[in-house]
């Protein structure tokens, strides 16, 4: 069923509390600390479809992780590296592709078989990328082979792991953090080589958790380790930079509003977005810095006169999820915008290069698609578009977006994808 959003924004200063914990993050929280010998608690936990699963996941293998709704925390009581036990049944990680391909790694090297899968739009997920390199290291995992390996993938017990020196072809955390995982349970050292820096969650949160992980430039090597986790206080999950991202860019291209954002995570491999936007004349200031596990800060963007510019393809795979935002901000901006070398978008939860294309046209802008990107000049007429959104959050809240700076209601075919990732990203907006 469709639904009709009609934008009105009433108040110009505001202050947003609520932007959700940070998804990549929540992921990796669920999954080190159910491999720790000992408990941990998160606050700032993403309660989103994705996230939600990928607990379910843990809690299938064996692991007990209990929610506290009113104090907001998750309590994760980790089993040890070996303690993780056979799920009676298939693997479901909804929409995740960070969830099926993080977790395929620790299953890979479990005495244990597993069948992991997810949605209709995970079954179109290419999975060779993590499958080869895991083969490489003697696991045994089968799944639907055409133009590549699709979902559900079966993963047969496993012995040992065999290290690997693996130079990824594409920079992309999710692989780079599969490979570490399955590493962890091999009894020699694994080096991953990443070809550009990608989002080093993984490596942070592992390191945190006493794992033997050492990073030079553009190598992270891995050891067989024991993880503990050392702190007493529970661990903060900073709110996530790319649910921020709608909501600064919003600030950017209204005409008339200041938002200050609350302790949004500001890890370098995930904010290039803030550079971006500066370069293009945004507004942007960052306060109360505090640095935990990971570091946040409260972000304050207000109404800016933005020119297009041409978008530095070293940034392409740390603001690869802020894209579709990225293209909005270019539809209310002077020039051309230029983005290339992001095929990888074309392999996300939609083919995003073709949505965002499908987005500006919807709203009578101008835009070139290429193979690897896209070149948007800004300006567009809309009428009250009707956006397709291919079930994928970032390209439904993008059109939310646009919509409330342009002052045009819009028809979105479902709005449902946004649970996956932002659960009360339409409370904030009704809170404008
Ligand atoms: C993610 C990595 C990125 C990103 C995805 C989340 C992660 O994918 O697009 O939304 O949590 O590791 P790639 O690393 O495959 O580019």
């Amino acid at each position: 069923m469709s639904f009709v959003f009609k934008p009105s924004i009433t108040k110009s200063t505001q202050i947003l509390a609520s932007i959700p914990g940070d998804k990549s993050i929540s992921h990796r929280a669920i999954i080190i600390a159910s491999l720790a010998n000992n408990t941990t608690i998160f606050k700032g936990f993403l309660f989103s479809e994705d996230c939600l699963n990928t607990l379910r996941i843990f809690q299938h293998l064996g692991v007990s992780i209990s929610i506290d709704s009113e104090k907001q925390e998750v309590t994760v009581h980790g089993v040890g590296m070996h303690g993780l036990t056979p799920s009676k049944e298939a693997l479901d990680v909804g929409n995740s592709g960070t969830g099926i391909r993080l977790i395929t790694g620790i299953l890979a090297a479990q005495s244990f078989r597993s069948v992991i899968t997810g949605d209709s739009s995970i079954q179109k997920r290419p999975m060779k990328r993590i499958v080869d390199p895991l083969k490489h290291m003697g696991a045994i995992i089968d799944g639907n082979e055409s133009s590549d390996i699709y979902p559900p993938l079966t993963i047969s017990p496993t012995k040992t792991l065999k290290p690997i020196t693996y130079t990824m072809p594409i920079a992309s955390a999710q692989v780079k953090s599969c490979l570490l995982f399955a590493a962890l349970f091999s009894k020699e050292p694994t080096t991953i080589i990443q070809p550009d820096f990608c989002r080093d969650h993984t490596e942070i949160m592992l390191k945190a958790f006493q794992a033997k992980l050492t990073t030079n430039a553009h190598a992270i090597t891995i050891e067989q380790s024991e993880l503990t986790n050392p702190f007493s206080k529970p661990i903060t999950i900073p709110s996530d930079f790319s649910s921020a991202a709608f909501f600064i860019v919003l600030g950017l291209i209204h005409p008339n509003i200041t938002l200050t954002l609350k302790n949004i995570g500001i890890n370098p491999t995930r904010s290039k977005l803030i550079d971006v936007l500066q370069a293009m004349g945004g507004t942007i200031s960052l306060t109360n810095k505090t640095m935990e596990i990971e570091p946040y800060a409260d972000i304050t963007v207000s109404s800016s006169k933005l020119k297009n510019i041409t978008v530095d393809d070293a940034l392409i795979p740390i603001i690869i999820d802020e894209i579709p935002i990225l293209a909005v901000a270019g539809m209310f901006a002077s020039g051309t915008m230029k983005i290339s070398q992001a095929k990888e978008l074309r392999f996300k939860e939609s083919d995003r290069i073709s949505q965002i294309v499908t987005l500006v046209n919807a709203f009578n802008g101008t835009i070139k698609e290429y193979d690897d990107g896209f070149e948007l000049t800004g300006g567009f007429e809309a009428d009250s578009p009707v956006i397709e959104t291919a079930f994928d959050h970032r390209i439904a809240m993008s059109a939310v977006i646009a919509s409330l700076a342009a002052n045009v209601s819009i028809t979105l075919d479902t709005p449902d994808s946004i649970k996956t990732s932002f659960p009360n990203f339409f409370d904030i907006i009704s809170s404008l």
